[in-house]
């Protein structure tokens, strides 16, 4: 039973390493923002055929982060209750379904909209200055909802460090708080630094 565990673990941090795209989806579309118009040429195609092709892997990460993760509660012996009698594996459980909730709303309703308006062009093969505002909107929520993601992964690893034995509740804010710190840089540049 020990090598199961031992093996869980390392599947579930390695998917846990596996699921820091969000980070790279705000550089790579930070990049795109740096290189500035024209609007629908190839490097637009590009992004998003990227962005669009991790929805599948991303899904089937989040499920196998689930499954290891419930895996490893019930193998210890503690039942799902223990999603109650501990807090943060209770909170690591929300995390997953917020991020899968992420996902899905901008696979299912923000991406759908930004392929439609980038198929509509003029006569002479242009994006209308209406639509590109549009697409530039929905860009920007997709991007919102990334960073959003990525400070729940990231707040899931933290926690996931201290899933049996707790840190302090002060210690938990600061690393929050620092983790929201990095995010915020994360969306706001192309992280030069690596850390900042
Ligand atoms: C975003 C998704 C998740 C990420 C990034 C993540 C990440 C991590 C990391 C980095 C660890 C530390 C491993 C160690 O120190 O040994 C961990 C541990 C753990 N996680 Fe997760 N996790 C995620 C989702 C979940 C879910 C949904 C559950 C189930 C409720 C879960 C349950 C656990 C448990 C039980 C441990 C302790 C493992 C052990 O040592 O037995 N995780 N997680």
């Amino acid at each position: 039973m020990d090598t199961v565990i031992s093996i869980l673990r390392v599947i579930h941090v390695i998917t846990a390493v596996l699921m820091a795209w969000p980070f790279y989806a705000l550089v790579a579309v930070n990049q795109r923002m740096r290189l500035g118009p024209p609007l629908g040429d190839r490097v637009d195609t590009f992004l998003e055929n990227t962005i669009k092709n991790r929805v599948l892997p991303c899904y089937i990460f989040q499920a196998t982060a689930l499954v290891t993760g419930l895996a490893l509660i019930l193998l210890r012996g503690m039942g799902l209750v223990s999603l109650v009698t501990i807090p943060v594996l209770g909170l690591k459980f929300l995390l997953l379904l917020v991020i899968a909730g992420l996902l899905s709303v901008v696979t299912f309703n923000l991406q759908p909209r930004i392929d439609a308006l980038f198929t509509k062009r003029d006569a002479g093969g242009k994006i209308l200055e209406d639509d590109a505002a549009q697409i530039r909107t929905l860009r920007g929520r997709r991007k919102q909802l990334s960073s959003l993601c990525m400070f729940c992964v990231l707040t899931s690893a933290m926690l996931g460090v201290q899933a049996w034995v707790a840190f302090p509740l002060w210690l938990t804010v600061v690393l929050i708080a620092a983790i929201a710190v990095f995010t915020w840089r994360a969306y706001t540049s192309v992280t030069p630094w690596g850390w900042a």
